[in-house]
């Protein structure tokens, strides 16, 4: 069983994975109408990617409070520890958190630590966090994004990253933001290569020198690309179920996730906005032992992969502790 599988996630977005019960719960607390967002069966509805994002955003919009995300916080990791994961790295948005205002944003952070500790306690499950600016709100809020994150900047946030419209402006226009990041000692990641062809990954990694890339797929129409990735270790967080629902490939069969592999490329694989895209980690497992007969020895060697590529140490303790508890050590 797939389910009982100790996992390592390294890409989710916190309000992405908010499930829809949850949203329309806090919704109804505070009489926000979001009935527009949501299906006859209760799950999102968007029409595209960019409708996605604006949908994403108006279920973002009933939460207020430190509160509000440590209850998300705690919904969000029960989820994923049922999942059989034991680490996982959160994206976590000061745009959404208290506007950018360093201060605010100080607020939301220990809100939601205080929670990730309680799950930690409760399930077995460590979270770390990765501040993400968003590419469409521009490189001005970016900045503002950055200096939240540097401010704050240490054994638990870890990481800096952009996600978002990717069609919108260029990575250049954020390197102010990555270098201020990665002076702070954080460790960097971009979404590229999920709508923008192969040129958006060159980008991301000349222009902000990221080590992992946020999906990256559409690296695999330029295969010199490929072999660039494999050789300098750059790290895909891949989302395969996420770019199926999307429609970047029609099907699980089509997703060159396991091409990458091939070629030698390091890959690992997160749910990214799991109830928008009806999926969980296990649910990805299972898609890829479909798809390409990956067995329990490819996924201990993936999750000991993934945990080699988080940005925090903690991911191969536990993970290690995981496999041996469970007797998993192939
Ligand atoms: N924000 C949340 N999910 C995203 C995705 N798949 N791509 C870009 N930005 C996102
Ligand atoms: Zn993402």
């Amino acid at each position: 069983m797939t389910s009982d599988l100790p996992k390592v996630e390294l890409h989710l977005h916190l309000e992405g994975a908010a499930p829809p019960a949850f949203v329309r719960g806090l919704a109804k607390e505070k009489s926000i109408d979001l009935s527009g967002i949501f299906a006859g069966d209760g799950s999102y509805s968007y029409s595209d990617f960019w409708n996605f994002l604006q949908v994403y955003e108006a279920a973002t919009s009933v939460l207020e409070t430190p509160e509000d995300y440590a209850r998300l916080t705690r919904v969000v990791l029960a989820e994923s520890a049922a999942a059989g994961v034991v680490y996982s790295e959160t994206f976590l948005s000061p745009d959404f958190c208290g506007g950018r205002d360093v201060a605010a944003w100080g607020e939301y952070l220990a809100a939601i630590r205080e929670a990730a500790d309680e799950a930690e306690r409760d399930d077995g499950i460590v979270l770390r966090g990765i501040v993400t600016c968003i590419r469409h709100f521009g490189p001005e809020k970016a900045k503002e994004t950055a200096i939240c994150a540097a401010e704050t900047a240490g054994d638990w946030l870890v990481g800096f990253g952009i996600a978002g419209d990717e069609t919108a402006g260029a990575p250049k226009d954020f390197a102010w933001a990555f270098d201020a990041a990665r002076e702070a000692g954080l460790r960097l990641t971009a979404h590229a290569g999920e709508w923008g062809g192969p040129h958006s990954v060159r980008d991301a990694l000349d222009a902000l020198r990221v080590e992992r890339i946020g999906h990256g797929v559409r690296a695999i129409e330029d295969l010199a690309l490929v072999d660039r990735l494999a050789e300098d270790g750059v790290v895909l967080e891949v989302c395969p179920g996420s770019n199926v629902a999307l429609g970047v490939y029609p099907d699980w069969a089509s997703h060159p996730i396991e091409r990458f592999r091939e070629r030698g490329v390091t890959v690992t694989v997160s749910t990214d906005d799991p109830p928008f895209f009806h999926t969980t980690m296990t649910n990805e497992y299972d898609r890829l032992a479909d798809a390409f007969g990956w067995d329990e020895a490819v996924f201990v060697d993936l999750a000991r992969t993934s945990a080699g590529a988080a940005f925090s140490p903690r991911a191969v303790e536990v993970l290690e502790a995981a496999l041996a508890e469970r007797g998993r050590l192939t």
